[in-house]
C-alpha cells in the first residue's frame, strides 16, 4: 500500500524563536487569568457580600502588588498592541465570523472597561482612596444601574473573547473534542455565576443597607475622572484609527508592487507583492489542496514553477524541511509558503478535483482533514497467496472473512477504527478519539487479540490447513492527517502520513524477519509493555530520514504489560 506524505514534525518548542503570536496568547492567558479570580470573586456574593469582602483581600493581594499590576496592565496594554498589529498585518478583512467576533470584541474592550478601570485603580493610584465591595456594588446596582449593566456587559465580552481566544487556540488539538463539552460548561458557569454573586449582592445591599455603611466620597473631582476617561477614550481610539490607517496605507503600497501569477489554461490572477500562491488561489476562487491549512506540513499544496523560477525567495525552514522529505524537484514550492517577488507561472502538483479533503472551512473536523496523534496497525496474512493455489475460490474468501472477522472484532472491542482492508492485509486506527497513550494501548490490545484470535483459527481449521495461518502486524504512533478521502460512495474516514508510512514498512519488516509483531519505540513508550526480553534494533526506513527503533516480537503472545 503507497500512502502519501503526511506532515513534518514541528519543531520543538524551544528550538524556535518566541513568536508574536505566542507573546499575544501569554499575554491572554495572564488577563484570563485576572478575569476567572475577578468572577470568582463576585460569585461569593452568592454566599454573602462579606464573604465577597473578605476574598477581596487575597484578590488585591495577587492582583494589586507592584508585580501582580505590572503583569495584568503590562499584559492589557501588550495584548492590544499586538491585536493592533495583527490587524494591521491582515491581508483582507474578510474572514470567518468567530475570528471577526473576536477581533471586534476585543477592539470594543478599552471602551467598555475605560470607565470601571479609572473609577477604580487610576482613583486608587491618584488619591489612595479605595472603595470596598458593598460601595462598588452599592453604585452600580442601586445608585447607577445603567454603569453597572455596562460594567456587567464589558466583563461578558472580555470573557467571551477570551473564550474564543482559547478555541482558536485549542481547537486543534488532539484531546479538545474529548474536554470540548467541559471547557463550553465552564465557559457559560463562570460568568453565569459571576452575575448571579453580584445581583445577590446588590440585592442584600439594597435590602439591608444600615449593614453596610457609605464610604466618604474620594477627594478628586468628577470632572478630574471625566478629563482622565475622555482622554483614554481619544488614546484608544486613536490608537485603533492609526492601525487601520496604517493598514490602508500598506495594502495601497503593496498593490503598487502588484505580479501575476498564471495558472494552467493561462488563467492569470494578480495579487499584490506578499501574497502566498495559495492565497492567490484563494482570492480568484481557484480550488487547491491544502490539507493541513497553510502550515508548510502536508505539502499538498505543492505546485510546480514552470516560468519565473528565478529571484524568487529561497524556502524557510519549514518548507524546505518538507521539500526534502518528498524528495522534491528544484522548482517545486509549497504554494502556502512561496511569496512570488515577481511574475510567475506555476502548475499545482495535486488537483483539489472535488475531494470534501481540500475544501476547508466546508464540513465537519474529519471532513477538513485534521491533524492528530494517532496509534496504527497494519496486519498481513503471510503466504496466503500460495494457501489460495490449492483451494477453491469459495473456501479461499470463506477464510478470508474469517480471519478478517477476528481482525475486525479484535480492533472494534478495544475501541479502533478498521480502516479498510486491502486483499489479505488490513489498516486500523486509533486514538481517533482517545489520546495517544490510550491509543496505544488499545493498539497492543488489538494486536495481541488478533494474534490470539488468529490462533483460534488455525485450531479450528486445523484439519483443512496445510499449514497453519501466519500473521505479520506492525504498530507505530505518531502524527497524521486524518479525514474522509476518497470519492462518491468510496469515502470513508482514514489517515495519511509519514506515521503509516512508517508502519507499513515496519510490517514488511516484521514479514522479512519472520516475526509476528514489530513495534515502534514510539508506540511501547506510550504503554506500559515490559519488551526488554525483546530483540531492539535501530533501523533506517525508506523514504524518512530519522531512524526508527523499533522491538522485534517474535511470538505475540510473550508480550507483557507491566501495567
Ligand atoms: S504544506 Fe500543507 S497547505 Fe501547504
Amino acid at each position: 500500500m503507497s500512502l502519501p506524505p503526511g506532515p513534518a514534525p514541528a519543531p520543538p518548542p524551544f528550538d524556535r524563536p518566541i513568536r508574536l503570536r505566542e507573546v499575544r496568547l501569554a499575554s491572554g492567558l495572564v488577563l484570563g487569568a485576572f478575569l476567572l479570580t475577578h468572577f470568582g470573586n463576585h460569585a461569593l456574593g452568592l454566599v454573602s457580600v462579606e464573604a465577597m469582602e473578605a476574598v477581596r483581600g487575597a484578590f488585591n493581594l495577587l492582583w494589586r502588588n507592584p508585580l501582580g499590576t505590572i503583569l495584568l496592565y503590562g499584559s492589557l496594554l501588550l495584548h492590544f498592541l499586538l491585536a493592533l498589529q495583527a490587524l494591521y498585518r491582515r491581508r483582507t478583512l474578510r474572514m470567518p465570523l468567530r475570528e471577526a467576533m473576536q477581533l471586534s470584541l476585543g477592539l470594543a474592550l478599552p471602551f467598555l472597561l475605560i470607565p470601571h478601570v479609572t473609577g477604580t485603580r487610576i482613583e486608587l493610584a491618584l488619591t489612595g482612596h479605595e472603595a470596598d465591595y458593598p460601595d462598588v456594588v452599592r453604585n452600580l446596582w442601586t445608585l447607577n444601574p445603567a454603569s453597572g449593566v455596562r460594567q456587567a456587559a464589558a466583563l461578558v465580552i472580555a470573557w467571551l473573547h477570551g473564550c474564543l481566544g482559547v478555541y482558536f487556540w485549542l481547537r486543534a488539538k488532539p484531546w479538545f473534542s474529548r474536554y470540548a463539552l467541559a471547557l463550553y460548561t465552564g465557559a457559560l458557569v463562570v460568568p453565569l455565576l459571576a452575575l448571579l454573586g453580584f445581583a445577590e449582592a446588590g440585592r442584600e445591599i439594597a435590602a439591608a443597607p444600615e449593614r453596610f455603611p457609605r464610604m466618604p466620597e474620594p477627594p478628586l473631582g468628577p470632572d478630574i475622572l471625566s478629563d482622565i476617561r475622555l482622554g483614554l477614550y481619544g488614546a484608544f481610539a486613536a490608537l485603533i484609527g492609526g492601525a487601520l490607517a496604517a493598514r490602508a496605507i500598506r495594502i495601497s503600497w503593496t498593490w503598487s508592487k502588484r505580479l501575476r501569477i498564471t495558472y494552467p489554461g493561462d488563467r492569470v490572477v494578480t495579487v499584490p507583492q506578499g501574497f502566498s500562491v495559495l492565497e492567490a488561489s484563494r482570492t480568484a476562487g481557484i480550488q487547491h489542496p491544502s490539507v493541513c491549512g497553510g502550515r508548510g506540513r502536508c505539502s499538498t499544496c505543492r505546485v510546480r514553477v514552470l516560468e519565473g523560477h528565478d529571484g524568487q525567495p529561497s524556502p524557510g525552514a519549514q518548507e524546505r524541511a518538507t521539500l526534502a522529505r518528498i524528495k522534491a524537484a528544484p522548482n517545486v514550492r509549497l504554494a502556502c509558503q512561496f511569496r512570488p517577488l515577481r511574475d510567475v507561472c506555476v502548475a499545482p502538483v495535486l488537483s483539489a478535483g472535488r475531494t470534501r479533503l481540500m475544501e476547508p472551512g466546508r464540513g465537519g473536523r474529519a471532513a477538513r482533514g485534521q491533524e492528530r496523534e494517532i496509534a496504527v496497525l497494519f496486519c498481513d496474512l503471510r503466504g496466503f497467496t500460495s494457501l489460495t493455489e490449492r483451494r477453491l475460490p469459495f473456501d479461499t474468501v470463506f477464510l478470508l472473512n474469517r480471519y478478517f472477522e477476528v481482525v475486525g472484532r479484535a480492533v472494534e472491542e478495544v475501541g479502533g477504527h478498521v480502516d479498510k482492508f486491502v486483499g489479505d492485509g488490513a489498516l486500523a486506527l486509533f486514538g481517533l478519539s482517545t489520546n495517544p497513550e490510550q491509543a496505544s494501548r488499545q493498539a497492543v490490545d488489538a494486536a495481541l487479540r488478533i494474534g490470539a484470535g488468529v490462533a483460534e483459527l488455525n485450531e479450528a481449521y486445523s484439519s483443512e490447513l496445510d499449514r497453519p495461518l501466519r500473521i505479520a502486524m506492525s504498530l507505530h504512533a505518531g502524527p497524521a492527517i486524518v479525514g474522509e478521502m476518497g470519492y462518491g460512495q468510496a469515502t470513508s474516514l482514514t489517515a495519511i502520513g509519514d506515521t503509516l508510512n512508517a508502519a507499513s514498512r515496519l510490517e514488511e519488516l516484521a514479514k522479512e524477519l519472520d516475526a509476528e509483531l514489530v513495534i515502534s519505540d514510539d508506540l511501547a513508550r506510550r504503554t506500559t509493555l515490559n519488551l526488554v526480553q525483546h530483540e531492539r534494533q535501530t533501523l533506517t526506513i525508506r523514504g524518512r530520514i530519522a531512524p526508527i527503533d523499533v522491538w522485534i516480537i517474535r511470538d505475540a503472545r510473550t508480550v507483557v504489560s507491566t501495567g
